[in-house]
């Protein structure tokens, strides 16, 4: 099988191949969505729990669905209620969890490198919802997805993503799996939301754009992330618009079929106009949603197979 990893932490460590397997079982996964019936028993049996330290719409919503979907018994934790809020340590909480024997554990977490730390203290697969302003894979994944149905292909597209670099981790999973697959990346935004040294990671680095936005495919929008801002890096939001905002006249400047994606929540008039926001013809933020799904699907579907082998394994050892 080309998906070996056992959990799915980011998208650092994944070999094309292996992003490939999930976009093309993926596929599999958006006939199942568009049917009136829509089961699969690819996690029958398996507890699937969804842990978000942090506040979320689709993300979580889209989880339970692929678990429930695929047969799993979900439980969304309310970490708002647990006793995170007394003070327990996430390795306590783990530990706790991990002794109800779940087989997939979904978590999104404020602090960079906490759902790799979570993931060495117990025994199930982690999925990474998003960890600090390090990486959110899954939303990496449905946004190549979502690329390679509009455009026909993942490789050799020009692909600007504008705004807030620096605290974003969409950024960082997307310029790491469009990196891999040989994409030539722009990244756009004022100077004060680019993290230090980007341009290691073999990007473009534009401050104005028109020039950066010049015969792109794809214009990626991210929102003004105010919550990882402890102030100054941004005048107003009004003249934030102005100069980085995606609206028509802005959007000319990229090629006449370029899509415009965003991972939501959008905020309307700041990042992204609404009527291009709202425009059938060329957004495709809806899709991205749709996307989501059956890319959660099919992760889960993966590492509930190498799960599945994997303890398979430990019982034929334990027999000999
Ligand atoms: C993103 C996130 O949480 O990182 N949203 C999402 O998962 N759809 C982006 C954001 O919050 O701006």
């Amino acid at each position: 099988m080309t998906f070996r990893a056992k959990h799915l932490l980011g998208i650092e460590p994944l070999a094309p191949a292996e992003i490939l397997a999930v976009l093309d079982l993926a596929e599999r996964y958006v006939a199942l969505n568009r049917r009136t019936e829509k089961r699969g028993d690819a996690l029958a049996g398996l507890t699937q729990i969804n842990m978000f330290f942090e506040a979320s719409t689709r993300t979580q919503a889209s989880f339970e669905l692929a678990g429930k979907r695929l047969g799993a018994d979900v439980m969304n934790m309310s970490v708002a209620q647990s006793s995170v809020k007394k003070g327990e340590t996430l390795i306590d909480t783990a530990l706790t969890l991990n002794a109800m024997h779940p087989d997939l554990l979904v978590v999104r977490h404020p602090a960079s490198g906490a759902v790799d730390l979570l993931a060495q203290k117990v025994e199930c697969a982690v999925i990474n919802a998003g960890d600090g302003r390090h990486e959110h894979p899954t939303q990496a994944l449905l946004d190549a997805l979502t690329i390679r149905r509009a455009k026909g292909r993942l490789q050799r597209l020009t692909i600007a993503i504008c705004g807030d670099i620096a605290h974003s981790r969409v950024a960082r999973s997307n310029i790491l799996l469009l990196g891999k697959l040989e994409n030539r990346i722009r990244l756009i935004g004022p100077p004060t939301l680019m993290p230090a040294r980007i341009a290691d990671f073999g990007v473009e680095v534009f401050d104005d754009m028109a020039e950066g936005l010049r015969g792109a495919d794809v214009v990626m929008m991210l929102r003004l992330q105010r919550e990882r801002m402890d102030g100054g890096f941004v005048p107003s939001e009004r003249e934030y618009f102005h100069r980085y905002g995606l609206d028509a006249e802005k959007l000319k400047a990229a090629k006449e079929d370029a899509i415009v994606m965003h991972p939501g929540p959008m905020n309307r008039g700041v990042e992204i106009d609404g009527t291009i926001a709202d425009d059938i013809n060329r957004s495709v933020i809806q899709e991205q949603v749709e996307m989501g799904v059956a890319v959660r699907m099919a992760v889960m579907d993966l590492l509930a197979r190498n799960l599945r082998a994997e303890r398979g394994r430990q019982a034929a050892g334990v027999m000999a």
